[in-house]
């Protein structure tokens, strides 16, 4: 039977400072964490079992899965001492996974379309060792690279290549048999010193192995950076079917199509343009919010317009002259404006925070 895997470790530096004080998996793209949206992908494929591995932030990764129950899922979590790559993450899960095929998912990545006909794919070619999942992009040294052959097999596979040899980048998604466990224990530490999941798939191809490529044709994003988990949210946005929960409090406001509300909310004298949303308990007044906007839970805006952004829970945004666009604000934030002089700018950021005043 086939299992799930996913990868919920790792350092999430490149998300500071918000990964400071969360796991970047838990950060929430359309109001719902990243892992989240991974796990009902893999339970929406048909597949009940599920591992993650997790580092340093397991305490909070178990507290908001819990044992899976809530998915509908078995959850057992593997704990990875140190981020050491996703070859280590594999090696490590042996025990878990035992003989069965697996789908690997990598926590932070969000991919258009769910993975049921990847996973169909896979089960009825028992001729294959493992699938991988590509895409053309516009920076393939930010990723693994593939370069095919001709017939659409597989040449090579090279972890961040200075000079791609192809635009075609590994997706986060990979699925494999038992051979896999041969090759991520007769592979060295790469470069960064990690044991790269590159490397052992390269390892499969070069003994033999099957490995059969899959390129995707719809959006893909690995929620690395500030950008990209923007990016995210807009794409994610502009599939969610819209609604508006029946107690939200809606008072002199224009709130077009494509605005969904969650239970509690208070919007007052505003405009919502969609796709955007708005968590439970947030109150809205005298603001214009979106497009490709996400309001966490019990935030407060007053007096703000804010578009393409992401605010997390408990954070509080009055009178602002300027309109916030392009901006991922952290949980209990206070970011106010004061309407009289002299225009200051007072601020108490924390480590890795970055603000562009223009
Ligand atoms: O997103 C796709 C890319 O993911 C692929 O194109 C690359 O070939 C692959 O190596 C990987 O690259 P990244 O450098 O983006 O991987 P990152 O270190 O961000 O880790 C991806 C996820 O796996 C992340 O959720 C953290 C988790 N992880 C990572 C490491 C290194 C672990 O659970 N354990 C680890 O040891």
């Amino acid at each position: 039977m086939m299992k799930g895997l996913i990868l919920s470790g790792g350092k999430g530096t490149r998300l500071y400072p918000l990964t400071y004080t969360r796991a970047k998996q838990l950060i929430p793209v359309a109001n719902k964490p990243v892992l989240f949206r991974v796990i009902e992908m893999i339970r929406d494929a048909g597949i009940e079992e599920i591992g993650i591995v997790v580092g340093q932030t397991a305490p909070e990764i178990e507290a908001a899965v819990g044992d899976g129950s809530k998915f509908g899922v078995r959850i057992t979590y593997i704990p990875q001492d140190s981020p050491d790559g996703l070859a280590h993450a594999v090696k490590i899960s042996q025990d878990f996974i035992g003989s069965d095929p697996f789908v690997m998912f990598l926590g932070d990545n969000v991919i258009q379309g769910g993975i049921s006909t990847l996973i169909r794919d896979f089960t009825n070619h028992p001729e294959w060792q493992a699938q991988i999942v590509l895409k053309q992009v516009d920076n393939p040294q930010s990723f693994g690279v593939a370069k095919l052959r001709d017939d659409g097999t597989i040449e090579k596979l090279i972890e961040k290549p200075k000079e791609p040899p192809s635009d075609l980048a590994l997706v986060g998604i990979y699925m494999f048999d038992h051979h896999v466990f041969e090759a991520v224990n007769s592979i060295g530490k790469s470069w960064r010193g990690e044991l790269e999941i590159t490397d052992a798939i390269q390892w499969l191809i070069d003994h033999g192995y099957t490995v059969s490529p899959h390129v995707h044709q719809g959006w893909w994003i690995d929620t690395g950076k500030p950008i990209d988990m923007l990016e995210a949210n807009a794409s994610v946005l502009d599939e969610i079917t819209p609604s508006v929960a029946p107690d939200v409090v809606i008072i002199n406001s224009e709130i077009d199509r494509r605005v969904t509300i969650e239970p509690g909310a208070r919007i007052v004298n505003s405009t919502i343009h969609g796709p955007t949303i708005i968590g439970s308990g947030t109150v809205i007044e005298d603001s214009y919010i979106g497009p490709y906007t996400s309001i966490y839970y019990e935030v407060t805006i007053k007096g703000c317009e804010i578009d393409r952004s992401i605010i997390l829970e408990k954070t509080t945004i009055t009178d602002l002259d300027a309109r916030l666009s392009s901006c991922l604000i952290g949980r209990s934030a206070q970011v106010s404006g004061k309407q009289t002089r002299p225009r200051t700018l007072t601020m108490n950021l924390g480590d890795h925070s970055s603000i562009l005043i223009v």
